[in-house]
């Protein structure tokens, strides 16, 4: 009860919510520092972490800290609006000397809850939510975390969401950890200057470790995949990297489609021929002039694709 009735007991459950999410953050800072390394070893550690019971066990504990952390700072916010009452703008003017991110703790934190809802949906809807439900969310295997974090960082949009995000998670981060250890017992003279410090270095360390891959992968520096089959570069024209392995069905299906609509224009129905390979050749311009154009592949009349290649 003092946990919910108190204004101590509730700074003690944001700080212990607060905490372990850190040490969540530094877990997955680490598993994401693979990306730099090996696409193929990341993968390995994504499957590890599936839909298996151990990694839902490990969600739900986490969904769970995330919501008190969240509930309980607008408690907090709302507790400490309400204490001030009319006295507020005074209060505001005799805090000036209170850091710039303790004062927009919780404008940072709807920052980062809008961020984290962009980066479930990219990849935990896509990936262990798809292997939950046993079908696909998005356009890869839902175990090649690789090629979801290669397709999301090729988009400068994301790319520049996620660094305003990473950069909120920082001010966040750097004020939050000190406050956490000192609301926990962590003070004196000594003590408080360097947990402050030791908070600032921990902060940047776990940032910079995610923004590396997210700069890393924008940038096209990623390691390269071992096996990038090549056998199936006629099915899969225009992503050959990620046509590998599991993604092969659906990149040939992506493709069987776009091919059959590029005949349906082309050359006139005749998409079984058409898409058979090298007459996909014909239909690359996707336009009803390919068969004229393409004379010594598709010859002039509706018949144009039919077994000429
Ligand atoms: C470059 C930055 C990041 C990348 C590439 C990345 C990548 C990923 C991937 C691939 C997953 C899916 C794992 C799976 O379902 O098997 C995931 C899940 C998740 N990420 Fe990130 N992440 C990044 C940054 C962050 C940050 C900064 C936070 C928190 C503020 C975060 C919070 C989460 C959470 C809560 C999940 C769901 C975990 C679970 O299912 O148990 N991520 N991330």
């Amino acid at each position: 009860m003092w946990l919910f009735n108190s204004s101590i007991g509730r700074k003690v459950v944001m700080s212990v919510t607060g905490l372990s999410l850190v040490l969540f953050l530094l877990f997955h800072a680490s598993m994401n520092i693979t990306l730099l390394f090996s696409q193929e070893a990341y993968n390995m550690i994504c499957e590890f972490l599936g839909a298996n019971w151990y990694a839902l066990v490990g969600t739900l504990g986490l969904a769970f800290l995330a919501v008190v952390h969240i509930v309980y700072a607008f408690m907090l916010t709302i507790q400490n609006y309400r204490a001030r009452g009319n006295d507020r703008y005074a209060q505001e003017a005799r805090q000036e000397g209170v850091d710039w991110n303790s004062k927009n703790m919780l404008a940072l934190g709807i920052i980062i809850l809008g961020g984290l809802c962009v980066h479930l949906f990219n990849f935990w809807f896509r990936m262990q939510f798809a292997e939950i439900i046993g079908h696909a969310t998005g356009s890869f295997d839902p175990t090649d975390g690789a090629a979801y974090v290669r397709y999301t960082f090729s988009k400068w949009y994301y790319v520049a969401i996620y660094v305003v995000w990473l950069g909120a998670i920082w001010f966040h981060l750097t004020h939050g950890i000190w406050s956490g250890m000192h609301t926990l017992g962590a003070s004196g003279n000594t003590w408080l200057p360097r947990i402050k410090v030791i908070s600032n270095i921990f902060a940047t360390l776990i940032v910079l470790m995610f923004l590396s891959v997210v700069i890393c992968y924008a940038c096209g520096l990623e390691p390269k995949l071992k096996d990038s089959c090549p056998q199936q570069t006629e099915c899969c024209m225009k992503d050959k990297q990620d046509c590998c392995k599991a993604e092969k069905a659906e990149c040939c299906k992506a493709h069987d489609e776009a091919c059959k609509q590029a005949c349906e224009q082309c050359c006139k129905g005749n998409c079984e021929e058409c898409c058979k390979g090298n007459c996909a050749e014909c239909c690359k311009a996707q336009k009803p002039e390919c068969c004229k154009e393409g004379a010594e592949c598709c010859k002039p009349d509706a018949e144009c694709c039919k077994a000429e290649k």
